[in-house]
């Protein structure tokens, strides 16, 4: 079986973008692949944290993996904590070292996150470096992502051929990011130009997996539209409008031409509706699952045998790469 890698960082409580991007790709593939799905705590501390919410986020991200329909009792699903695995920050200072200062201060995320801030920390320039370890540690051959990710996913790609040719053997396998069709992009519902996020400071701009039912239908409301007054996909000129119908195909398991079709000719408002009815339908069914996967052991115990497989798996590759590039003795 070829390898599938991803990882949410447990800096909130997922978003509706973070199922479009990572776990719906997960649930979809993981009958297809090996799949490697991780916790990135290390990753959130390249901005300041609260660790006694981070140590929530990280077992709530679990739980939500679970109640989104990863299925944990399959052999081929690794679930497992970045933090409790030593080889992916010894990884990452060897890709470090092989990585350049300007190709790091280049990333569009660095840039963003950096901008109007000048006391960044050195985690925040070297972070997309620690996500290659991540993916290079596993032989991860596709890297399920939204499209904020895959530039992060290219330098994984670059370090792997870096590696690979530099010691003239094959270090790793060189991933490829796995980007869905729909839904790459969910947009932050009151500036539909830039991506939901989970740590925006308009928390009413998001829809996170927890919210309740008013909550979403108040935020799904009161989206950014445009005074046009058609309803098309048009993500240029229509950002809000096409977020809009992004969101309702897929959570509702329409394709994108049969939700334009069904709205065509409709308000604003009815497509509303529609989506935040949706959207209130799909994530009570989690919201349930999650009350009771957080009732059973189960976040436990796919961790504790997660973890293990993941050690297992990474230390083989570390001794390999140590020894590569000269470290230790003969
Ligand atoms: P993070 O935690 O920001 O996001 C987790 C996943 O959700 C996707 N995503 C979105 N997709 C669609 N629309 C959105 N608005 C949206 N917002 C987020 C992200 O693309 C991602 O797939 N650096 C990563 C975490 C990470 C990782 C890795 C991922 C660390 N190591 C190795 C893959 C492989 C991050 O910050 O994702």
């Amino acid at each position: 079986m070829e390898r599938l890698l991803t990882g949410l960082q447990p800096s909130g409580t997922l978003t509706i973008g973070n199922y479009c991007g990572g776990i719906n790709q997960i649930c979809k593939y993981q009958e297809t692949y090996e799949t490697f799905l991780f916790v990135p705590d290390m990753h959130a501390i390249t901005v300041p944290q609260d660790p006694e919410q981070l140590h929530k986020n990280i077992r709530q991200a679990v739980g939500l993996y679970l109640a989104c329909g990863v299925d944990a009792s399959l052999d081929n699903m690794h679930i497992y904590i970045q933090s409790e695995n030593p080889y992916h920050a010894n990884l990452s200072w060897i890709l470090e070292c092989h990585s350049y200062y300007g190709e790091l201060a280049r990333m569009h995320q660095f840039k963003m996150k950096s901008k109007n801030n000048e006391s960044f920390t050195a985690g925040l320039v070297t972070y997309p470096v620690l996500m290659a370890a991540d993916i290079l540690l596993y032989d991860a051959k596709y890297v399920p992502t939204g499209v904020d990710q895959k530039q992060h996913v290219e330098l994984a790609r670059n370090l792997a051929e870096r590696m690979n040719s530099r010691y003239q053997e094959e270090c790793f396998v060189v991933p490829e990011p796995m980007i869905p069709e729909v839904g790459a992009k969910i947009r932050d519902l009151a500036n539909p130009l830039n991506k939901m996020s989970k740590s925006a400071d308009n928390p009413k701009a998001s829809v996170f997996l927890m919210d309740t039912p008013e909550e979403i239908k108040k935020k799904i409301m009161r989206a950014t539209t445009d005074s046009d007054g058609k309803i098309a996909f048009d993500e240029e000129n229509k950002p809000g409008v096409s977020n809009l119908l992004t969101i309702y195909s897929v959570f509702a398991g329409v394709s994108l031409d049969d939700t334009v079709a069904r709205f065509d000719g409709g308000g604003y408002g009815d497509l509303k509706k529609a989506v935040a009815e949706v959207l209130a339908e799909r994530l009570t069914v989690f919201q349930d699952k999650y009350a009771e996967i957080m009732k059973s052991g189960i976040v436990d115990d796919a961790l504790d045998r997660g973890g293990e497989y993941a050690r297992q798996i990474a230390a083989e590759k570390y001794e390999k790469i140590r020894k590569i590039v000269g470290f230790g003795r003969i």
